[in-house]
């Protein structure tokens, strides 16, 4: 879909984020045809850089972000060309004017807010009293949006005062990764899934979001937030909502969104005794969680494991099993929707409980697999064995699959296009506080002690017995 001309500014844009993802994100998106001659890319922030000093930074910065793309040398001059900066003082006068004149009020404007939520109310206040803003801008920001429902609905609130819902693009980054995508298409383009998906054949769902990294270098944010707040409020529910959500009447934003607002507000509370929180220990030649983030005595939790209900038509009486977790055995994300048991078995001396499971692989290797049951080769008579029909994506697609975008690019190119559809709306936000504040003051209040894993394993033990109670158990972790 071809994009018009725009001009994008980045506050924060000498950052990690900026420099990490945004850029080289959009430097792929130039080389692939979808930034309009004239659009340009305006950095801001405190430093004071001129633009050359901002364009050698940023190639520095795709040079080592970049992937292979970064050698096309003399693309990347051209794309540098269109890069700008301005030195702003987001809590003063400084540098605004200088924004004024380089952003055009004819052209679709994007304003990135990739800097501490403290500060977007002044970047929203500014852009407005220095005439900067029309009703067609729009805004971008990033997670953490608030860390309970006070503070996101006060950060609503704040945004409201200035920009209409409709200009408003709270970043999940999840939403915009190629799977994530594909689960709408799975379920809704298909006449195979969507009449099984529901509480009379799914005995249960359980959703991983697995990660070997530990938190080194942003200990004192993680510190702060945990698992829940970091990775449960946003991603996962996300995922549980595409999962869940009954279809759309369209595929139109606020079509979708209103479908997954409708799960979040039908999920139950959880009993404590269906929540196990985790934290890494020290490994051979690895520090702990709490050597990692300088904080002795910390409860905060770097696994989660918990079991959900949502109570609707469709889903009373099916758990979905939700886990994530840092410094974990594999990187690996998948749903699984496992599906039940026949009950009965016309094969004779065939004890095994067959279960169809739908898996959904979003990194590594994106893909489905549906695990089926067949007859095991051979003369031994009808013995069943289960097999998965598997299907990567990349070996199915061959030559004819285009570079999938990451995350961040697809999401940007969302923004200027003007598609809300994988951007969370302000009452999503809220219903999603709304859910998991009480659990976590649960937890603080109980100052629960969060149990102890070692790091490369599946996380602690309790974790395994949340789902061995209920005659379960939690898929291996592949990376
Ligand atoms: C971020 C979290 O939102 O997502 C990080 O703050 C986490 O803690 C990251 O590591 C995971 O993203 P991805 O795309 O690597 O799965």
């Amino acid at each position: 879909i071809p994009v018009e001309t725009f001009d994008l500014v980045i506050f924060g844009g000498t950052g990690d984020l900026a420099r990490r993802k945004i850029l080289p994100g959009l430097f792929r998106r130039f080389l692939a045809g979808q930034m309009p001659e004239s659009s340009r890319i305006i950095g801001a922030a405190r430093s004071e850089l001129d633009a050359d000093g901002y364009r050698k930074m940023i190639a520095d910065a795709v040079a080592e972000f970049g992937g292979e793309e970064s050698s096309n040398t003399k693309a990347l001059q051209t794309f540098l060309e269109r890069l700008d900066y301005v030195a702003i003082d987001a809590k003063g006068d400084g540098g605004w004017a200088d924004l004024a004149k380089l952003v055009r009020p004819d052209v679709i404007q994007a304003f990135y807010f990739s800097v501490a939520p403290s500060l977007f109310g002044d970047l929203a206040e500014r852009l407005h009293t220095n005439g900067i803003a029309t009703e067609h801008s729009r805004i971008v920001v990033e997670k953490p949006f608030g860390r309970d429902l006070a503070s996101a609905h006060a950060l609503n609130a704040t945004l409201a005062e200035h920009f209409d819902e409709k200009q408003i693009y709270r970043i999940d980054h999840y939403l915009g990764k190629e799977t994530v995508q594909n689960l709408m298409a799975i379920r809704f383009g298909n006449v195979l899934f969507e009449p099984l998906w529901n509480n009379h054949y799914v005995d249960h769902i359980q959703i991983t979001v697995s990660e070997t990294v530990g938190v080194t270098g942003r200990g004192a944010y993680y510190d702060r937030s945990g698992a829940m707040r970091d990775m449960v409020q946003n991603h996962l529910m996300q995922l549980l909502c595409l999962i869940a959500m009954e279809p759309p009447g369209e595929f139109e934003a606020d079509a979708v969104r209103d479908e997954k607002l409708k799960v979040i507000r039908a999920l139950q509370p959880i009993d404590n005794h269906h929540i196990v929180r985790g934290q890494y220990d020290a490994g051979p030649d690895s520090q702990s969680y709490r050597e990692d983030v300088e904080n002795p005595r910390s409860f905060t939790e770097s696994f989660i494991a918990m079991r959900c209900h949502i109570a609707n038509w469709r889903w009373a009486g099916v758990p979905f099993y939700l886990r994530t977790g840092k410094k974990m055995k594999a990187r690996s994300s998948e749903i699984a929707v496992v599906f039940k048991d026949l009950g009965h078995t016309i094969f004779e001396g065939d004890e095994a409980r067959h279960r169809n499971i739908l898996s959904i692989r979003l990194q590594p290797n994106e893909g489905i697999d549906l695990q089926v049951t067949i007859k095991e080769p051979g003369p031994g008579g009808m013995r069943l064995i289960d097999v998965p029909l598997d299907m990567t994506f990349a070996d199915a697609l061959g030559d004819d699959a285009e570079e999938v975008p990451d995350a961040y690019e697809r999401l940007i190119m969302d923004v200027i296009r003007g598609n809300q559809t994988l951007f969370m709306r302000g009452d999503e936000v809220e219903a999603a506080w709304r859910w998991t504040d009480p659990l976590i003051e649960g937890w603080e209040a109980r100052n629960d002690v969060p149990k102890l894993y070692e790091p490369g394993s599946a996380g602690p033990e309790d974790a395994m017995m949340l789902l061995h109670r209920d005659g379960r158990k939690w898929r291996d972790i592949k990376g």
